[in-house]
């Protein structure tokens, strides 16, 4: 292949670099582009054909349906590494020995105390929240808490903050829900590993010891990592794009657990389930919601259906299909809900319209019956999304700051009113 690719316009020829990364992945370098043409830019809404960085973090290849995170396959990652190893992974590159792996729990574990002022914060929403605008707030709240910017040409102050987010957000993540539901707001328990410490502090009830179920540890440990990166979604390019003006790495995820909330996005996972409910209260009548999703006239979208970048199979949903089957059989749960999502599958995968439109079941269609299963609500599914994909964004963010990337900040086409005179107000 030529390492150049040509633009002609006006008659006027513009050669710009092609450049091919590991995977052998090709992109043309249009950073001269707007120097060499005299103000030419490239228009793409929603970024489709457009790479914002370059990134030696997750590879993912939607047509055939990879997913890498340092180079180790998803499905290798799932079946023999635990969360905190994968959290490592994405964030420094490389597997961690055992010792390393110790030292980085240890200093989670030191940190893992959030400033008990938090919990006055938390009192002042109202018990009607959603937790993942709590979560956003208490993530942005802890700059205040720990208002020491972090200096990224220092190794040691960058290992820090990511430890001490690492430490914290589980916390806060526990304290969303337990304050809608009225339960005190307890710390951790140090000697538990990092996912069991999730779940006790989840749901340790005030009077009772918490027990451990494996199933669940498991389940949640492989649904962290499934959620961990997904290289540069709209969550992650929130986080980059803000942190690319080097706004602290607390609020860089404040603003990516933002945008992770939405329906299109991390939103999802709570969107299937109330759309798998709505389906079951209306007779479970899945055709005519097929019917529905096809009718361009209605807005309903087959939520957990269709994605921007695998255009085959979600590789993350394949595994969690098998895990739900697994922990709704361990845990003797008969959910109709799960029945309701097998059959609009099978449909969808046979229906001209998913087909020609590539169409395949996500990542969340599945990860909420799972979540479900373990009895956590509804309005925490994307705070457990948040969670998993914790380690993603802090890798993104260092990765981000350590290249120095310049502020992002977009072009766009101008497409409004041209110069045109006032007129005074009475004149209107
Ligand atoms: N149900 C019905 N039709 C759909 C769906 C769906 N879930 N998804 C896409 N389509 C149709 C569109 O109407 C469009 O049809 P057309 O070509 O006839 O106009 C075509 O498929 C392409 O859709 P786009 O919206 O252009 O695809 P895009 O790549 O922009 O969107 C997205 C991807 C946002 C994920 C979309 O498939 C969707 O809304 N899915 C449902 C929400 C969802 O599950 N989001 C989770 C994504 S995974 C994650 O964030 C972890």
């Amino acid at each position: 292949m030529s390492d150049k690719a040509i633009l002609e316009i006006n008659g006027q020829k513009h050669e710009f670099p092609l450049i091919t990364g590991t995977e052998n992945e090709v992109a043309i370098d249009v950073k001269a582009l707007r120097g060499s043409t005299g103000g030419v830019i490239t228009l793409d809404p929603g970024y489709k054909n457009t790479g914002s960085c370059e990134s030696a973090i997750t590879f993912l290849d939607g047509e055939k349906g990879i997913l890498r995170y340092r180079g180790y396959s998803i499905e290798e990652l799932a079946d023999k590494a635990d969360f905190l190893e994968v959290a490592y992974l994405l964030i420094f590159g490389e597997l961690p020995t055992a010792e390393q792996l110790d030292k980085f729990h240890a200093d989670i574990k030191a940190n893992s105390v959030v400033d008990d002022d938090i919990k006055k914060i938390i009192d002042a929403f109202p018990k009607a929240a959603h937790p993942m605008g709590v979560l956003s707030s208490l993530t942005s709240a802890l700059t205040a808490f720990n208002p020491s910017s972090v200096n990224v040409d220092s190794e040691e102050d960058m290992y820090n903050a990511i430890v001490r987010i690492l430490g914290k957000f589980p916390v806060l993540v526990a304290w969303a829900m337990r304050k809608k539901q009225g339960l005190p707001l307890d710390y951790g328990d140090d000697s538990l590993g990092y996912v069991e410490n999730v779940l006790k502090m989840m749901f340790k009830s005030p009077n009772k010891e918490y027990e451990q179920n494996e199933i669940l540890v498991n389940a949640l440990d492989k649904l962290l990592i499934l959620h961990a990166d997904h290289e540069q979604n709209c969550s992650t390019s929130t986080v980059r794009i803000t942190g690319s003006s080097h706004a602290g790495l607390f609020v860089s995820l404040a603003a990516g657990i933002s945008a992770l909330w939405g329906p299109l996005h991390g939103g999802a996972n709570q969107a299937v389930l109330e759309m798998l409910e709505a389906i079951k209260e209306d007779g479970g009548d899945t055709k005519k919601y097929m019917a529905k999703a096809k009718d361009k006239n209605d807005p309903f979208r087959l939520m957990g259906f269709g994605h921007r970048v695998y255009k085959n199979f979600d590789p993350r949903a394949k595994i969690i299909k098998v895990a739900a089957d697994e922990v709704l059989s361990d845990l003797g749960v008969e959910d109709p809900i799960l029945d309701i999502a097998k059959g609009l599958e099978k449909e969808a995968l046979e229906d001209q319209y998913f087909v020609d439109r590539k169409l395949y079941p996500n990542v969340d269609f599945y990860s909420g019956i799972i979540y479900r299963a373990m009895g956590i609500p509804v309005e925490m599914f994307t705070v457990m999304f948040a969670l998993g994909r914790l380690p993603g964004w802090i890798a993104q963010w260092k990765e981000m700051r350590l290249r120095k990337e310049p502020i992002g900040r977009p072009r766009q086409l101008y497409t409004g009113e041209t110069l045109r005179s006032f007129t005074p107000i009475k004149k209107r």
